[in-house]
Parts: C-alpha cells; sequence; structure tokens
C-alpha cells in the first residue's frame, strides 16, 4: 500500500563525485517493501524542477525504520537532492511499482548490475539470504571508482567485478567473466543499462535460467498517468512504473 510520508534525512555521504547515499527515517512504521521497488520523491525549493524524481530503493532497515537510497546526481532534480544537508525532511511517495520474485531457500542466485543499476540488488541480495539462498553479485563499472558499495554487498555474498579498463576485477563486461562460464545458478535479476540487461537475457535465454530485469526506462509521474514510461512487452505497452520496473525476461520484446 503506498503511502506518503515525510522522511528525515539522517545520514548522507557521497561514494563519488557524483553519487550520495541518502539514509531517510520515517517516523511512522515504514510500509512493507520489496527489492525492486521504488520511491517518487519531491524536489523541494527548485523552481525548474517540479517533477518528482524516481528512486530505487537501495537497502531497507526494518530495525531503524530506514530506507537508503542511492542517488546519481545526472540533472537538476537530482543534483539538488545530492546536496541536501542532514536533518532535511524529504518528501517520498513509496513503495512504488513491482519488485522482484524473491528465490526459494536453498537457491544459488546471481545478481548482475552496472552503473547505478547495482543499487536495487543490495536489498534484494539480503533478502534473498535472509531466507536462505545464496546470492553472488557480479558489478560492473567503466573504471574500478564506478562500482559502488562494494563493502555492503560482500557482507551479503561473494561480489565479481568487471570493469572496462581493467582497474579491478577481470577486464570487459559482465557478460565475459568467468563466473558465468561456471553457469551454476537458477535465478539470474539484473539491472543497470539497457544493452548490458539484454546481453544478460540472452545468455539467460541460451541457458533456459528463470531472469528478471529492472527497467531504468524514463519516468515522469511514476503512477501510470503520463505514460511517457511505456515499454514494448508480449502482453502489449505496459507503463513500466506500474506494471515493472521489474519484468521476466520472456515478456519483454529483446
Ligand atoms: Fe508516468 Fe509511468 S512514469 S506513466
Amino acid at each position: 500500500m503506498k503511502q506518503i510520508l515525510n522522511l528525515i534525512l539522517v545520514h548522507i555521504s557521497h561514494p563519488s563525485d557524483n553519487h550520495a547515499l541518502m539514509v531517510l527515517k520515517s517516523e511512522e512504521k515504514l510500509p512493507e517493501i520489496l527489492p525492486g521497488q521504488f520511491v517518487e520523491v519531491r524536489v523541494d525549493n527548485s523552481p525548474t524542477t517540479l517533477l518528482r524524481r524516481p528512486i530505487s530503493i537501495n537497502y531497507v532497515d526494518k530495525v531503524n525504520n530506514e530506507i537508503w537510497l542511492l542517488v546519481h546526481a545526472v540533472g537538476e532534480g537530482t543534483k539538488r537532492l545530492c546536496s541536501l544537508k542532514e536533518g532535511a525532511l524529504v518528501n517520498c511517495i513509496l513503495p512504488l511499482g513491482r519488485g522482484f520474485t524473491l528465490p526459494e531457500c536453498g537457491e544459488k542466485v546471481l545478481l548482475i548490475g552496472g552503473g547505478v543499476g547495482t543499487a536495487p540488488l543490495l536489498y534484494l541480495g539480503e533478502l534473498a539470504r535472509s531466507i536462505g539462498a545464496y546470492p553472488k553479485f557480479l558489478l560492473g563499472g567503466k573504471t574500478s571508482a564506478d562500482v559502488l558499495q562494494k563493502e555492503d554487498f560482500r557482507r551479503i555474498g561473494e561480489l565479481y567485478i568487471t570493469t572496462e579498463d581493467g582497474s579491478e576485477g577481470e577486464k570487459g563486461f559482465v557478460t565475459n567473466h568467468s563466473v558465468l562460464s561456471a553457469g551454476e545458478f537458477s535465478r539470474i535479476y539484473t539491472c543497470g543499462p539497457k544493452p548490458m540487461m539484454m546481453a544478460v537475457a540472452r545468455y539467460a535465454k541460451e541457458k533456459a535460467i528463470f531472469c528478471e530485469a529492472s527497467l531504468e526506462n524514463m519516468m515522469a509521474c511514476g503512477l501510470g498517468a503520463c505514460l511517457c514510461c511505456v515499454e514494448k512487452t508480449s502482453e502489449g505497452n505496459l507503463c513500466v512504473c506500474t506494471e515493472g520496473p521489474v519484468f521476466n525476461i520472456n515478456k519483454l520484446m529483446w
């Protein structure tokens, strides 16, 4: 059930020059949140930014009633969010969209991410581990500094890295990583740039592995009203913000 909440920014850090990790606390009990769901964040005090910004939920800390958002500063709105100070009130609509399907106890699962698309995989990995599955992470970036939250991922499962310049892990793209040749996974989850997810989807189809992808289509309203996020699927054109962002790859026309 989605809610509009004013969350308190209790901590903000900057894991890179153009990213901020915001820890937001709720005074009311947070609603149930599935990994892969997102929030629409209002950007206050901006004459040019009228629309909320969709940000995927990076982590849910149930003990402290907090959510983490990893924000990539790409435009006016997200730059403003990244420059907020601790103590600020952040107005959010959450949780939105459909999340990932959780694995069964004992399943070996691979979570593949690139860029800021790694964000929802942290909470997904944590939940997968908590129900007895075995998550491994395969994260890619242009260079080592692009792969964020490495220690947080390592606390949950094994972490494999690819970088295009070879500065960390294996050189190349995630779909060339040697962990894929073992192919001992019953599920793959992916989020990141579309070409990367399409390559992961091809691999999963070839191996007949269950695979879900979280799409990063441009969004505006986040509520199914503006139709700017539509994706062509086997069931027709669907709004990514309400029918996704997570889709089984067999539904996508990739
Ligand atoms: Fe408006 Fe999806 S963002 S319909």
